[in-house]
């Protein structure tokens, strides 16, 4: 026991810079009372996030961010009860500044720290819209570095179905956006290039789908897009040979259409199965690719009459720090503390994660 135990659910202050948003969040109870976001478009011209350069910039915004953030809750410093911050996984120089910020504000003020896993956080974010939702249920989380699917009992007890052998989705998406001549991030653009094309005029792998039907399987629950974002690539390097870049372009919605449905295919027939093999009636949705509407709209067809679909705000489904203080609030009433000398991790595990055992 510390000095920096007491924690009487008053407000709380999330904090999250894994990669490249600067986001700062006051939970009072399960009230959302001031939200800040600010994401940074300097990478856009690189096609990707530039680690160096997300680092400088949450240094450069975290003091304002945070301001901003309490202003907007109309809450004080010294009126914040307990502080969580994602520790990991993320961009380590990106996550040293958060960590090192609400350590800092930790020890200035006397109050407890909790450090919070990126794809836990992701997993909360339907609590900060709808605080009702309890498991049991099957969660689908699915951002730029993590594909996972898990089956919760109890919040904080989680059991992985399966997960991602190699590219994680968003990568998929943002790698072949690249390839199609879209522009970064890749997911938002490929919904929208979509929307004006047609799947099945070009053809695309469904990976792991077809040869792995067997529950006993260890594939059965996995997922690899890899081999997806090779077969897109071969694709646009074909119209390049046949028309240059013009042909690639003109192909661009229906190549689009037809690899996000390769996506949701494989995403939609896993939690099918997942949801089959665990009985839950409930799927909640976690991580930028649960903004894809197309995604959202099939899983909650194809699962109709078996479970309920969640999916957080869009706004809460890409990174931002109300979830993390979500999971911060959680953690924090269940009596848990972090050390000050917590430190960032890439490789954080996530918390309470049992092997497969269903
Ligand atoms: O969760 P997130 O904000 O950051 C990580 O933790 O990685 O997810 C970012 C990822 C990116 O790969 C982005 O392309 C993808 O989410 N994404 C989408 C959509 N919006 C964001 N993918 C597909 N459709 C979307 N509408
Ligand atoms: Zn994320």
């Amino acid at each position: 026991m510390t000095e920096f135990d007491d924690f009487a659910d008053g407000p709380v202050l999330g904090v999250e810079t894994s990669c490249d948003e600067t986001s700062a969040a006051v939970l009072i109870g399960s009230h959302l009372a001031g939200h800040v976001i600010l994401s940074q478009d300097a990478h856009e011209r690189f096609g990707g996030i530039v680690p160096e350069i997300a680092a400088r910039a949450h240094l450069r915004q975290i003091d304002d961010v945070v301001s901003e953030a309490l202003a907007e809750a109309g809450v004080s410093p010294d009126e914040i009860d307990g502080v969580g911050v994602t520790a990991g996984p993320g961009l380590i120089g990106a996550l040293l500044v958060g960590l090192n910020w609400a350590k800092g504000f930790a020890y200035a003020l006397n109050r407890p720290l909790i450090g919070v896993h990126h794809m836990e956080a992701h997993l909360y974010a339907n609590s900060v819209a709808a605080p009702e939702v309890e498991p049991p249920f099957v969660a689908l989380l699915v951002s730029g570095g993590h594909t996972m699917l898990l089956h919760a009992r109890e919040w904080g007890e989680y059991e992985l179905l399966g997960e991602t052998r190699d590219d994680a989705v968003g990568e998929a998406f943002d790698k072949v956006a690249r390839t199609f001549g879209f522009g970064f991030p890749g997911g938002p653009e490929i919904e929208l290039a979509a929307r004006r094309g047609r799947p099945g005029r070009f053809r695309l792998p469904r990976p792991m789908l077809s040869s792995t039907d067997h529950p006993g399987d260890p594939a059965y629950l996995d997922f690899s897009f890899s081999g997806l974002k090779t077969a897109a690539a071969l694709l646009a390097g074909e119209l390049h040979e046949q028309g240059g870049q013009a042909a690639v372009e003109r192909a661009g919605p229906d190549l689009a259409a037809e690899f996000q449905e390769a996506v949701v295919d494989v995403l939609v027939a896993k939690t099918k199965r997942a949801v089959k093999l665990t009985g839950c009636g409930r799927v909640l949705l976690g991580g930028g690719v649960s903004r894809n509407s197309r995604l959202r709209d099939r899983l909650a067809e194809e699962l109709a009459g078996l479970a309920d679909v969640q999916a957080p705000p869009p706004r809460l489904a890409t990174d931002n720090a109300a979830m993390v203080a979500c999971v911060a609030r959680y953690r924090l009433l269940a009596g848990e503390r972090s050390d000050l000398n917590l430190n960032a991790d890439p490789a954080y595990p996530f918390p309470g994660l049992a092997p497969n055992i269903t």
